[in-house]
């Protein structure tokens, strides 16, 4: 019996996200599949707002970057609508039977795999795959759009060696990561950063102002400092850690909800904080310091041969999966191969970098100051 397949992609895009889509595609149709797309994330599946994905659409995406589907951060279940956020979960199992889908297919980082679980607990059969270039999602030995971002990110800093080295001047470039820091950790060790500051070890801006300094004495006059965008200091972090502290010790509803939001405000606090470490380390070394914020460039463009090799090697595996009845799973990249993880152990949970981590070893052992 032919097997009706939805797709769509939620969240922030992510290099590989094509390659993903057309590997579903072609494989889907080797088993006599049909496959429709849901344009811009779950929002599309509302609205019920689809994209034919036959072979010309699927031929010539392999390269490229974004999706063709169309991406957004809208949740099921709080759908922004007329100012309101409004629970639209029927209306997606509506348009889900409308089609007569087997299943859906979910393309996204941590948050997409929390609201495809949303629809596996309406009763939709959904099996989600892990991308996202901040490279936090559980249970998956990377994420698609990770090496790209990564590869992009060290570029950067590599071509920020030079300009550096030749004003004499710390640059401290800002890498994305959302709230953990394998981006930064792993752009800065491949670029030869001389501080990485990543939100998993909160830093002490005197350590990180000794670090240059002592640079400065063997007669290096210049430092690169990657920063991840939530990497925060010894005192942000305490600060954060009390107010988590307060939120899990919260009886009632309506205080739970102030703290959430509390913490949530705090969270969003490191905006700027760049700018800030690089205002207080001129002051501490005396150098001439700039900052460069790497942004959404690290998500553009054209997806690495790694990241390709990775989404069409989950997108494919996907539909082996489905063609098994594996559903309320995630496919998650294990050694060479692809394994179905359900989602309940996925959700809720976000990769941090270890303390203990090899990337974190090898980093202290060339010498890169971590802030600590
Ligand atoms: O999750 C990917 C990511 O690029 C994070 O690194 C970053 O914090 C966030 O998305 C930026 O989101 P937006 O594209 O909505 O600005």
């Amino acid at each position: 019996m032919t097997k009706y397949i939805g797709i769509l992609t939620a969240g922030g895009d992510s290099p590989g996200l094509n390659a993903a889509i057309r590997g579903i595609g072609k494989a889907a149709e080797a088993f006599g599949m049909q496959v429709i797309g849901f344009r811009d994330g779950f929002r599309g599946l509302m609205e019920n707002r689809t994209m034919r994905l036959d072979g010309a659409v699927l031929s010539g995406v392999l390269t490229v970057g974004g999706t063709v589907l169309g991406t957004s951060r809208d949740k099921p279940n709080r759908m922004p609508i007329g100012g309101k956020r409004m629970d639209m979960t029927d209306v997606m199992l509506d348009n889900y039977q409308k089609h007569h889908l087997d299943v859906l297919v979910c393309l996204g980082g941590g948050g997409t795999q929390k609201n495809a679980y949303q629809l596996v607990q309406k009763g939709l059969n959904v099996i989600t795959l892990p991308k996202t270039i901040d490279n936090d999602v559980v249970m998956t030995d990377v994420t698609f759009g990770f090496d790209t971002a990564l590869g992009i990110a060290t570029e950067a800093i590599d071509r920020l060696h030079s300009t550096a080295h030749s004003h004499h001047r710390i640059i401290v470039v800002e890498i994305m990561g959302h709230n953990t820091g394998w981006l930064a950790l792993g752009a800065g060790i491949a670029g030869g950063a001389d501080v990485i500051l990543i939100p998993e070890i909160p830093y002490d801006v005197e350590k990180v102002a000794e670090a240059i300094r002592w640079r400065q004495r063997e007669g290096k006059s210049f430092s690169i400092v990657a920063v991840a965008e939530g990497a925060m200091s010894k005192q942000a972090a305490a600060v954060l850690d009390k107010a988590a502290k307060k939120l899990s010790e919260a009886e009632d509803k309506a205080t739970k909800k102030k703290l959430k939001a509390k913490l949530r405000e705090l969270e969003g606090q490191h905006v700027g904080n760049t700018l800030r470490l690089s205002n207080q380390l001129e002051h501490l070394t005396g150098l001439e310091s700039r900052v460069t914020i790497l942004g959404h460039v690290q998500r553009g463009g054209t997806p690495s041969a790694v990241d390709r090799l990775l989404a069409t090697r989950l997108g494919t595996a996907c539909v082996d999966f489905i063609s098994q009845g594996y559903y309320g799973v995630m496919v998650a990249a294990r050694g060479e191969g692809a394994e179905p993880v359900p989602l309940e152990e996925v959700v809720g949970k976000r990769k941090i970098v270890p303390p203990d981590h090899p990337w974190i070893q090898s980093a202290h052992r060339v010498g890169t100051s971590l802030g600590d």
